[in-house]
């Protein structure tokens, strides 16, 4: 049986294949063309999909590796009915990305990614990478320390929370190779995070992630957030609670503002729709839940989009996020979205 992807006529016998990530391929093949001519490791790579649609669509070279012999078989079949030659790895991915250089390394594990990071931080440039274990990046403190050494707790906005969890583990990682990290595009969809990277070797850079990572002081009570950097105090919430810290995380941007312009001008419909929702979003880290919130406070829930208005009235900034209807972002805090709802 075969499979027809953007640009790539696949088999999909005796290899993982979800076509329900048709959707995040379609986006990345955007993602690696404004990238520019580079070579990538499709390095968990199953039927071989996302690479060979990186060589059709994207001008990209790229090479394959998958640790399962029956994948591999699958790989080699599909390279050849797309007319395309290239190395093809059966190794442990963390193996392969220590020992050789890519420009650009693609972890698209089953679940955490966790255990690929930093073979792959080695001496890649850019970094994509996919979790899928959820609850370890947003909400179950154990499986977050084990996994990424970072506290989690179920907040208002868990996505938020996993989103930065997971870049912040990444940074923490590249740290240790001294590299500074821009992200280029992140973004939450269904059961999945995505996250693409740059990294820069660059002693005189690297402070500028480091001040991008810190907590997020959070009040369980009333959902007021706090940013805190390395060396803050924890306060009590103005409620009277107390702050529960989550981190580290990444407190920085998301996005690469240029890169996402690049990628509206290159898009169509459906995808560009994505994209502008991602354009929009402003790069703030907190969020906020407005159902939850309004319950808390026993007022009507407001439409998103006339809030986020209500709030910039106020001097305030403040937007949507992309991965969710009803939270908003904003720098006003608990008691001044209070305020606003009030009004
Ligand atoms: C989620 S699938 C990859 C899907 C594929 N990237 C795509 O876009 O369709 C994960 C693949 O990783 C492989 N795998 C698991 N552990 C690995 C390891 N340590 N090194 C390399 N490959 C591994 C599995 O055999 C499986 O084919
Ligand atoms: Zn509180």
């Amino acid at each position: 049986m075969f499979v027809i992807e953007g640009k790539a006529k696949i088999v999909v016998e005796n290899a993982f294949y979800n076509p329900r990530m048709r959707f995040c391929r379609d986006l990345d093949m955007l993602v690696f063309s404004v990238m520019g001519r580079h070579k990538i490791l499709d390095a968990l790579s199953a039927t071989g999909v996302r690479g060979i649609r990186a060589i059709l669509e994207a001008d990209c070279e790229a090479s394959f590796n998958d640790v399962n012999p029956k994948a591999v078989k699958t790989i080699k079949k599909n390279l050849e009915m797309n007319g395309i030659e290239a190395e093809i790895f059966c190794m442990d991915a963390s193996i392969l990305s220590r020992m050789k250089k890519f420009e650009h390394v693609d972890i698209d594990p089953f679940g955490s990614p966790a255990n690929f990071i930093e073979s792959a931080c080695t001496h890649t440039k850019f970094l994509s990478v996919t979790a899928t274990d959820l609850e370890a990046l947003c909400c179950k403190s154990s499986a977050g320390l084990r996994k990424y050494s970072a506290f989690v707790l179920k907040t208002d906005v868990p996505h938020e929370i996993g989103l930065r969890t997971l870049l912040g583990f990444i940074a923490r990682t590249a740290l240790r190779f001294d590299k500074a990290v821009y992200p280029l595009i992140c973004w939450v969809k269904e059961h999945y995070y995505r996250v693409h990277v740059v990294m820069k070797k660059s002693s005189s850079e690297v402070m500028k992630t480091i001040e991008k990572i810190g907590y997020i002081a959070f009040c369980k009570t009333c959902f007021s957030k706090k940013i805190l950097k390395f060396g803050d105090n924890a306060e009590i919430c103005h409620c009277g609670d107390k702050m529960v810290l989550i981190g580290p995380l990444w407190l920085g941007e998301l996005k690469d503002v240029d890169f996402i312009q690049k990628m509206i001008q290159r898009s169509e419909r459906k995808i560009r729709d994505f994209l502008l929702k991602i354009q929009k979003e402003i790069d703030y880290p907190l969020a906020y839940s407005l159902p939850k919130i309004c319950s808390h406070i026993s007022k009507p829930v407001p439409s998103t989009s006339k809030f986020v208005e209500k709030l910039k009235e106020n001097g305030f900034i403040a937007s949507s996020v992309h991965y969710c209807g009803y939270f908003v972002k904003t720098d006003a805090d608990i008691k001044e979205i209070i305020k606003v709802l009030s009004t």
